[in-house]
């Protein structure tokens, strides 16, 4: 397959990025989005040329690394499905693809196609966990019972990976959908009851903090999102938001 990638490129984060066109030759079907720009990559070093820098690690869908807009698409055109689970077959020969970092105030651009996304991380570290007495007389968790439905949502808000994919697509940036995931699965279930009226409050005070977004219920997060995380989770975030100002 033959493809004309524009792919944005920018030296720094001060620096002024443009949009460079390539020529690429030798894409199998089979190859994954990823492994077409090692392929790209190989290409430019062989030619003495700086290679364009993107973000991975896992490659497998689960760690959240590889935020890239193809084609206008957060992870691009393929639903549930994260950049570096994309196929090439899902292109034609003599294709023009598009490739751009995550667009948002709160992700700055490090270098090409690389954001810095740890707003992300300082929002999860403000309350994104429960505290834990280990001293050896903790109550084993199974023993807890807890309704299928609830651990069912839990187990669905846990799947969100971080990618960022829902602040790239929202208009207004907002990281609601992210937010909401990471309060919802503790929210769920009793072991996160204890800590939840602080654990919202510090979350959203420093989502607001990083300057991510409001919520103007849009949806774009939940269709571009590639774990499927609900909006019925920003509602879950809503309630228990309303819930600790009462308290
Ligand atoms: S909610 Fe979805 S799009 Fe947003 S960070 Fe989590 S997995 Fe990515
Ligand atoms: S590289 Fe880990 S999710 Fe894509």
């Amino acid at each position: 397959m033959k493809l004309n990638l524009k792919i944005w490129r920018q030296a720094g984060p001060n620096a002024k990025g443009q949009m460079v066109d390539y020529k690429i030759d030798g894409v199998e079907s089979d190859m994954s989005f990823l492994e077409m720009l090692d392929l790209l990559n190989e290409k430019l070093i062989s030619k003495g040329d700086e290679p364009i820098a993107f973000d991975h690690d896992c490659r497998e869908g689960i760690c959240g690394m590889c935020s890239l807009y193809i084609n206008g698409e957060a992870h691009g055109p393929d639903k549930l499905t994260t950049t570096c689970q994309l196929h090439m077959r899902r292109f034609n020969d003599g294709d023009t693809i598009t490739i751009e970092p995550w667009r948002a105030n709160a992700f700055p651009v490090i270098k090409d196609l690389i954001v810095d996304r740890s707003a992300l991380d300082r929002i999860q570290q403000a309350g994104g966990y429960i505290s834990v007495n280990t001293s050896g007389r903790t109550v084993d968790a199974n023993n807890i019972p807890i309704p299928k439905k609830n651990a069912d949502m839990a187990f669905d808000a846990a799947t969100c990976i971080g990618c960022g994919a829902c602040v790239a697509t929202c208009k207004n940036a907002s990281a609601m959908l992210f937010v909401s995931a990471k309060v919802a699965q503790f929210a769920l279930l009793p072991q996160g009851r204890v800590e939840a009226a602080k654990r919202v409050q510090d979350m959203i005070a420093v989502m607001d903090a990083e300057g991510f977004g409001s919520c103007t219920n849009t949806g774009a997060c939940e269709v571009e999102c590639p774990k499927g995380i609900s909006l019925t989770n920003i509602a879950i975030l809503n309630k228990e938001f309303l819930l600790a100002q009462v308290k």
